[in-house]
Order: C-alpha cells, then sequence, then structure tokens
C-alpha cells in the first residue's frame, strides 16, 4: 500500500514554547487493481472485496453482457469499482484495457491475473489444438496481460503481481494433465519471475486454491475426442469428471470469497508469501505432497480418482 510520510509542525500561538512533533499522515492516493475475469467465481468476488477494500478496482472480462450483477452491486454499494473489456488471449483488447487505466489512473499497483478455465480429456485424447486454446488462455494470457503491465510498475518502483495457479499447479491428476500443465508453467514462471521483478519493488505472488465452488465445471471444455464412448479413456473420463461435480455440489467445498479473501491478505501484506493455499482442502493436499514419497502421494491419488 502506498502511503507518504509528511512532517507536521504545529505552533501554539502567543506561546514562549511551542511545541513540534511528528505525524505521519497518510497521504492515501488510491491504490489500482485490475483483475482479469470477474464474469464470475474467483474474479467476481476478487473484484467486489478489493473495491470494498477500497482499491480503485478495474472488474475485466472478455464479455461485457456478463457484467449486469457485479455493476448492480457495485452501484448499490458505491464502490469504486469500473468494469472494462479485456480478453486475456486478444493483444489489443489486452493493450486498449491497459492504456484506458494508465490514462485514468496513470498506475497499476496490484494485478490479478485469474482469467481460466479448464480442459478435461486423456492426453491421447486432447488434440494439439485443445491443448494451444488451453496454454493460451492459462499461461499466455498471464504472460501477455503481465508484460503489459510491467513497464508501469517498474516505472512506479512497486505493485504486487497475484497469479491464480491451484493445487493443480503442484500436483498432477487424470484426465487434466493439460489443465495442471499450464498451471505448472505459470508456477514456474512466477517464481522465476519474482527473482527479477524484486529489484524494482514489485512482487509475485501465486494463490494455489484447492476445489471451489464456481462456475468453472460449465466454464470447462472437454475434449471433442474424450466423450466418444469408444474411447478407450472413457470410463476413467466420466470417473473423474463425476468427481469433479460432487465436490461442486458439496456445500462444505469452499467458496470463492475465501480465494478473494487470501488474495486481499496477500496484496495488503507487508511482507507476502511467494505462495498462498486457499480452501478447505488445499494446505492438506499440499502437505501430503511435501511430506510423502511420489508413491505413497500417487496411491492417495488413485484412491480418490480412480
Ligand atoms: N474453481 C476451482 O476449483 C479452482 C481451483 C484452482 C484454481 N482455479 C483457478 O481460478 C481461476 C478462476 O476460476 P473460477 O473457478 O473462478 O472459474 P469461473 O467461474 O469459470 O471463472 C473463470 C473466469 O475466467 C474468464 N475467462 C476465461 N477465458 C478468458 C479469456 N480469454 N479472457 C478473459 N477472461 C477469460 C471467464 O470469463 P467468461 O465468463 O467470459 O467465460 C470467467 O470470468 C482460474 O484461473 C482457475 O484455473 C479455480
Amino acid at each position: 500500500m502506498r502511503s507518504n510520510g509528511l512532517t507536521n509542525c504545529h505552533y501554539f500561538n502567543q506561546s514562549p514554547i511551542y511545541i513540534l512533533f511528528t505525524v505521519n499522515i497518510q497521504v492515501q492516493k488510491q491504490n489500482v487493481a485490475l483483475v482479469t475475469g470477474s464474469s464470475s467465481g474467483i474474479g467476481y468476488e476478487t473484484s467486489l472485496l478489493l473495491a470494498k477494500s477500497g482499491f480503485h478496482t478495474y472488474a475485466s472480462m472478455r464479455n461485457l453482457e456478463k457484467s449486469k450483477s457485479i455493476v448492480e452491486i457495485a452501484n448499490k454499494e458505491k464502490l469504486p469499482l469500473e468494469i472494462i473489456q479485456l480478453d486475456v488471449n486478444d493483444d489489443r483488447s489486452v493493450k486498449e484495457a491497459i492504456d484506458k487505466i494508465v490514462d485514468e489512473d496513470n498506475r497499476i499497483d496490484v494485478l490479478v491475473n485469474n482469467a481460466g478455465y479448464g480442459l478435461f480429456g486423456s492426453l491421447e485424447d486432447l488434440s494439439i489444438e485443445e491443448i494451444k486454446a488451453q496454454f493460451e488462455t492459462n499461461f499466455f494470457g498471464v504472460i501477455r496481460v503481465t508484460q503489459k503491465v510491467l513497464p508501469i510498475m517498474r516505472k512506479q518502483n512497486s505493485g504486487t503481481i497475484v497469479n491464480l495457479s491451484s493445487v493443480g499447479g503442484r500436483v498432477g491428476v487424470p484426465v487434466l494433465s493439460a489443465y495442471q500443465s499450464t498451471k505448472f508453467a505459470l508456477e514456474g514462471l512466477s517464481e522465476s519471475l519474482s527473482y527479477e521483478l524484486e529489484p524494482f519493488g514489485i512482487r509475485v505472488v501465486i494463490v494455489e486454491p484447492g476445489f471451489i465452488r464456481t462456475n468453472i465445471m460449465n466454464s470447462s471444455i472437454i475434449a471433442k475426442k474424450a466423450v466418444d464412448r469408444e474411447s478407450p479413456y472413457f470410463s476413467l473420463m466420466q470417473k473423474v469428471e463425476n468427481h469433479f461435480k460432487s465436490m461442486m455440489d458439496n456445500p462444505s467445498t469452499s467458496q470463492p470469497e475465501v480465494v478473494a479473501n487470501v488474495i486481499l491478505q496477500a496484496i495488503t501484506s507487508e511482507n507476502p508469501q511467494l505462495r498462498y493455499t486457499a480452501g478447505n482442502d488445499a494446505a492438506t493436499v499440499m502437505q501430503a505432497k511435501k511430506t510423502m514419497s511420489d508413491s505413497e502421494f500417487g496411491n492417495l491419488i488413485k484412491q480418490q480418482f480412480l
């Protein structure tokens, strides 16, 4: 958070003595946040929470027709939230969105790279095009937006970039090899980037949610070949898909607000960690992954999914 410490002198009239004291006045220009994929789920809740917490928040989305609900809340609660069109797959859209923010605010303090979707299908059933499209959004989309924001943050000598990875960024799962690969790649990108940006006062934070009740199962794509009953992986695919669907329907699965709170905690921390888990199951899975051997952990995954 930005603040300017000013020294204030107060003189008492008619007094032979004066008292000089300093007050650290917080001249708090509003911090500016950009969130991608704010039309639903984690991006939606994060945009609202950041705006409620005083950030001038650009809730970006590729399809502005999906903005009605968030706009209604922002208007009703008089939140400092603006909707902006941004498709992370489209160079022009990214450039126009960021140029608009710079025109209006001349700074970006927080970037939340949230936009993403899932691709279901065993590797043999995935086409290269389906895999490339998955990487285009979940991985290259993050790079596209980050590269446009970095010169602005470098000029400010400050900023925080939050990348939405997943428990799936550290754990392999059957029929999600493409999705998990995008998140593994994002982990490597984020960790490497953190070293490059530290000298410029820019922090990188990786958020790793477990299962979160959002629209992700509806927005996920099922590979064309994976729906073919003749596929040798058809029953595996069904099992995993059903497992994910039941997790999404389970009331004890964490809500997206939980992730939004973790993001807020990270970006307002003086000294944020590189990684944060989010959601009921995430820390337990990560702990198991850390402490178990690969074969022990593999048995857990098999019990869950196979
Ligand atoms: N839910 C979970 O269990 C979970 C767990 C771990 C990590 N995550 C990650 O959390 C992030 C948010 O997912 P969610 O669960 O909130 O899912 P969601 O409800 O489906 O929201 C995904 C958001 O990404 C947007 N999006 C997709 N492609 C885009 C593009 N090309 N440009 C701009 N926006 C795009 C969607 O926009 P449209 O409405 O236009 O499709 C939507 O706003 C994703 O990166 C996901 O991988 C989710």
